[in-house]
């Protein structure tokens, strides 16, 4: 049996390009060899977003939809709701045993978050510091081996394999380390450079942008400052438009000429950009007929998440029970 695949995303609103390049392209492969879990992670979403819980509770739909929108196939693919699971929050507790809130406070992924949304000591939660220990729980309370991720998320992976080689040099080698599987793109930049692509940065393609929306954001993408006139030679360092084409465009010869001749003057912005948009709306719009085939059910959507999580249930049972009896935790009195 091949190992199982697990990883998951907040529900903090609609999935966009950068989610497609960093995490759900791989995960479109490996669903046709490999057994997976996805996660719906609506606590993990609440550690930024308590004060607007029905903003998630939107977001899990939408997430939801944008899974099986890409072409997730719930038939091989384990799409789970966090809150439903308590086992992983138990789990969680254990885990949070097994780190320090000084390592925690070091993770980078952490710090960054922190300087991004300006969190500093008085409202740093004990939920948002230790959401890497929730996310470990998450991963291996769901069998999860290979986690497909962006690289933001390498230390969070990091931080499960340390616990998990912790738990195992206290209670017996019980529990398997996860790896991470970074995609080719690793990060995608937002619409006008320097950031990376983010929904509250309001930069973001989203999987569910219409035609026309898509049309207008593609004309706004930050591309060559320094060049005034078509016939200026252009350049690729720092280019969104062509971060883009390299993320994106299957033709990789004719991408390679369109390059020769940006830098050599012989293209302008808007033929690129047009080209840019082509290549996007092929991406997009087997993506937009299927969301709306799921749109006309929304119950249906609803039933995924459930069967998935009562699938996903009995597995985080089996390793919490193994988990309990390493440490040697009654299973009753
Ligand atoms: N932290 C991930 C994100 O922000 C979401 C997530 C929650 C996750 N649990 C996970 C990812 C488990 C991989 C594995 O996108």
């Amino acid at each position: 049996m091949p190992e199982r695949v697990m990883t998951g995303d907040r529900p903090t609103g609609k999935l966009h390009l950068g989610h497609y390049v960093g995490s759900l392209r791989r995960r479109l492969d490996l669903q046709e060899t490999h057994p997976m879990t996805v996660l719906v992670a609506d606590l993990q979403a609440l550690t930024t977003h308590a004060e607007r819980p029905q903003e998630v509770r939107q977001a899990i739909r939408d997430v939801t939809l944008d899974y099986l929108a890409v072409g997730l196939e719930p038939a091989r693919t384990t799409i789970a709701l966090q809150s439903l699971l308590p086992e992983l929050a138990e789990l969680a507790a254990i885990f949070g045993l097994l780190v320090t809130v000084g390592h925690l406070y070091r993770n980078p992924t952490i710090k960054a978050e922190r300087a991004s949304l300006d969190i500093d000591e008085e409202q740093l939660t004990y939920g948002f510091l230790g959401y890497p220990v929730s996310q470990a729980a998450d991963i291996v309370g769901l069998g999860g081996v290979l986690v497909p991720v962006g690289a933001d998320q390498v230390p969070h992976i990091e931080e499960a394999r340390r616990i998990v080689r912790r738990f195992n040099s206290l209670y017996g080698e019980t529990l398997v380390e996860p790896r991470a599987l970074v995609g080719e793109v690793p990060r995608l930049s937002g619409l006008y450079g320097k950031d990376k692509m983010s929904k509250s940065l309001g930069n973001a393609i989203f999987l569910a942008d219409p035609p026309d929306v898509l049309r207008k954001k593609v004309r706004q993408i930050y591309t060559d400052p320094t060049r005034l006139r078509a016939t200026d030679p252009g350049h690729l360092e720092g280019n969104v438009v062509f971060e883009y084409l390299d993320a994106f465009d299957p033709d990789r010869e004719d991408l390679a000429r369109l390059k020769d001749r940006y830098q050599a003057g012989g293209v302008g912005d808007v033929a690129v950009k047009e080209r840019l948009f082509e290549v996007l709306d092929g991406l997009l719009a087997p993506i937009r007929e299927r969301r709306a085939l799921w749109e006309q059910d929304p119950e249906a959507v609803d039933r995924v998440l459930q069967e998935g999580t009562t699938r996903a249930r009995a597995i985080a049972i089996r390793v919490l029970s193994q988990v309990r009896d390493a440490m040697g935790l009654p299973l009753r009195l």
